[in-house]
């Protein structure tokens, strides 16, 4: 399932955007955008088929299909040990608008949120978007111990809340049960809703274990608005679906009136969201052969990184990108992104400040979510070049 021949090209460089096979020019590698090179779980394509049949494409209920409610419900309780309710949880059309939802429903123009550094652009833009203010917290790579005096001095008055990104993109970090009790305790103390984006949490390597932080305790839960995806997990990143998740009836009417799902200017489509019901019902088995080749794929990178002169690569614990500190080539980000773009042919993410924020200088970020013979590739493209400086 997961090796060269399952991989159609032809299908990608029609359909792959978001800097990827259909925006590279021909020959270009792009390791770019974490979205997988793999075609889906065939459930899911059968499930839409089924679903379509009838051709009834009517207007779904504005909080979301039932079966689609139950299933996701379902799974956080089985899955995540959350006490998740199916009335207290929405679909949202993608996981990055359900982050911008919840900074709208909960943010209001001149409030803080701590977001860290580096992470996804998600995070800033939703809260600049709304007016409020993204104030940085800097984790940096590897598993060194997180400075949580230093989180504490960042939390002022006007702070509201703590972005909390578990599995950690850019850099893979998995939280322990011990750090997340940790930002817990902190939000309990001063009231700040954490926004736990849950979408990576599938995508965890042994022998790492991921916690939500919602399950830790009744106290920390109420808390915690939880955001999740099917884009990393499945490749449903085209269907646009995402899952929002309240802890109690007071949060989830903010949330649920902020969405604009009544009045229908917004709404999850309905085929996404029988997608994900096969997903989670169906489809374990794809995940689970999808991860074991990600373990394997995250070792042959990191290892191929090492290799590379004036590169340093710490094996990620989840997430299916490597962050690559580069700064032992003397090159910035971007110069060596344009390198290995116009030398090697193939296509990274430089660590901008735009992408990831200011703690990203230095790095490049590669997805790993293809096969081994494209990495293979296109890792040996970028070590001749390098190498040869
Ligand atoms: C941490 C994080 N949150 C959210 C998203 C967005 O996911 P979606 O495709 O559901 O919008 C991404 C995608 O890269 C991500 O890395």
């Amino acid at each position: 399932m997961f090796d060269q021949s399952s991989i159609n090209l032809d299908v990608l460089k029609k359909r792959a955007y978001n800097l990827r096979w259909a925006t590279v020019p021909e020959g270009v590698i792009p390791l770019t955008a974490a979205d997988p090179d793999f075609p889906s779980a065939p459930e899911i394509a059968e499930a839409i088929i089924r679903f379509t049949k009838d051709r009834y494409l009517s207007y779904g209920p504005p909080a979301g299909v039932p079966e689609f409610k139950e299933s996701v419900a379902r799974f956080f309780n089985q899955k995540r040990n959350v006490p998740a309710a199916p009335e207290l949880l929405f679909p949202v059309d993608s996981a990055a608008f359900g982050i911008h939802l919840i900074c709208k429903a909960f943010l209001n123009s001149g409030d803080e949120a701590l977001i860290f550094d580096p992470v996804d652009f998600l995070f800033r833009y939703s809260i600049e978007n709304v007016g409020a203010i993204a104030v940085p917290f800097c984790i940096p790579p590897g598993d060194a111990a997180v400075d949580f005096e230093r989180m504490e001095q960042l939390i002022s008055k006007k702070t509201k809340m703590i972005c909390l990104c578990n599995p950690l993109n850019p850099t893979g970090k998995v939280f322990t049960k011990d750090e997340l009790t940790r930002i817990g305790e902190l939000a309990i103390k001063y009231d700040l809703i954490i926004l736990s984006d849950e979408i990576w949490s599938d995508i965890v390597f042994e022998p790492h274990v991921f916690t939500s932080i919602a399950s830790i305790s009744e106290e920390i839960r109420q808390q915690t608005v939880t955001v999740t995806g099917y884009s990393k997990s499945y490749g449903l990143a085209g269907l646009r679906i995402g899952t929002v998740m309240a802890s109690n009836s007071t949060h989830y009417s903010i949330l649920f009136e902020a969405s604009l799902h009544t009045s229908t200017i917004h709404g999850a489509n309905v085929l996404s969201q029988v997608a994900v019901v096969a997903a989670l019902d169906q489809c374990g088995y794809w995940l689970d052969g999808f991860v074991a080749h990600l373990q394997k794929m995250r070792d042959l990178v990191v290892n191929e990184l090492n290799s590379i002169n004036g590169f340093n690569c710490i094996a990620p614990e989840g997430c299916y990108v490597a962050f690559a500190n580069i700064t032992g080539t003397g090159k910035t980000s971007q110069e060596m992104q344009e390198l290995i773009f116009s030398q090697a042919n193939v296509s990274v993410v430089p660590g901008l400040k735009q992408w990831f924020g200011q703690g990203a200088e230095g790095y490049i970020r590669l997805s790993f979510a293809t096969s081994e013979e494209i990495l293979t590739q296109a890792l040996g493209r970028i070590k001749h070049e390098v190498n040869s400086l």
